[in-house]
């Protein structure tokens, strides 16, 4: 069975087709408009979505070898994301599942970005833990089976992704601040300011990345301009781990207290270099499996919205033409 993805949540516009587990093709464009702006512009994001997305269902196609009317079904986020982003994926896989007579299905994004680890690593090791870590969410679930998932920890404030774009742009870094961030941290010293490492009354388990922020902004208007930028690799890879220690501590606890060894983690934040190599140590130390995807697959594209979508297609599952976007939709 080929399945096309279609991903339009933010601001990246991207169509995939899978065969049967396996990716045939990603195409991506991401939308580097926003970062003239230090962030995602709703409107902006609409129009580039309506612009790209025919381009990219096109090459999605192209690149995998088959023809239109080898679609078996298609796969679209019906969301969480922005409204407008949304419905321009959402109209366009209606459109082509009337016009070819195929069904469609709306994907839950968080749901496709844990799709991105259960196909490729995970797919026989239920239960496992899931640590979902982008730009809009970073939350800890429990996956008991597919559909089956119970929420373990979220973020009281910031998410771990909006914690490196506020922090990059603090610093005068473009947008997205992640792999920013990463960039000028190599060969930083991760030692040269003790950033603290946020903790939530109400829960051990919960994230809470605002304060970590407030501090950056702190530091930075108590030194000179010029010393920001001499110093600039040493206060990025300060910040960086006081992030990545944070969400590997939860993870360390949950791991134990959950007695589950199995770990996935995925979202855009899983891109990150640093982030993998400390999590390699901790698995050692504890023994744990951690699972990271490929890197096209960690932030966001439509071969987990497809994978995710062939699973639900091939279960029997498919949605309605009244299905209507959802820009908070949990999962
Ligand atoms: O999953 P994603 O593409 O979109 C959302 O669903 O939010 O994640 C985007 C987030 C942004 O906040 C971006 O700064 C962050 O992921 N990100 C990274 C890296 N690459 C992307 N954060 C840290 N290091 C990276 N290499
Ligand atoms: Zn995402």
């Amino acid at each position: 069975m080929i399945v096309l993805g279609i991903e339009s949540s933010c601001d990246e516009t991207s169509a995939s087709i899978v065969r049967d587990y396996k990716i045939l093709s990603n195409i991506t464009i991401s939308q580097e408009i926003h970062s003239n702006f230090g962030g995602v512009v709703p409107e902006i994001a609409s129009r580039e979505h309506q612009k790209n997305i025919i381009h990219v269902v096109n090459k999605a196609i192209k690149d995998a070898s088959i023809v239109i009317n080898d679609i078996d079904g298609i796969a679209v986020t019906y969301g969480a994301g922005l409204k407008g982003a949304l419905l321009v994926g959402l109209n366009f896989a209606k459109g082509m599942s009337i016009a070819l007579n195929i069904p469609f299905i709306g994907i839950n994004h968080l749901e496709g970005h844990l799709f991105s680890n259960i196909i490729q690593n995970l797919k026989t090791r239920f239960p496992f833990i899931a640590l979902i870590v982008s730009g809009g969410h970073t939350q800890i679930w429990k996956v008991n089976s597919i559909g089956n998932y119970i929420l373990l920890a979220n973020t009281v404030d910031d998410a771990a992704g909006e914690a490196f774009d506020k922090g990059a742009r603090l610093l005068g870094l473009s947008y997205p601040g992640g792999p920013e961030i990463e960039r000028v941290s190599k060969m930083g010293n991760i030692n040269y300011i003790q950033f603290p490492r946020p903790k939530v009354r109400e829960s051990k388990y919960n994230f809470s990345f605002s304060g970590l922020k407030t501090s950056l902004m702190y530091y930075l208007n108590g030194i000179k301009k010029n010393d920001i930028s001499k110093n600039m690799k040493d206060i990025a890879a300060s910040y960086q781990e006081a992030i990545i220690d944070t969400l590997l501590n939860r993870l360390e606890l949950l791991t134990k207290d959950e007695k589950i060894y199995d770990i996935s983690i995925a979202g855009g934040v899983a891109a990150n270099k640093r982030f993998r190599e400390k999590s390699e140590e901790l698995s050692k130390k504890n023994n744990l499996n951690i699972y990271f995807p490929d890197f096209d697959l960690c932030t966001d594209n439509a071969g987990m919205i497809a994978m995710a979508g062939y699973q639900k297609i091939k279960d029997g599952h498919s949605s309605n033409l009244t299905l209507e976007v959802k820009p908070n939709l949990s999962l």
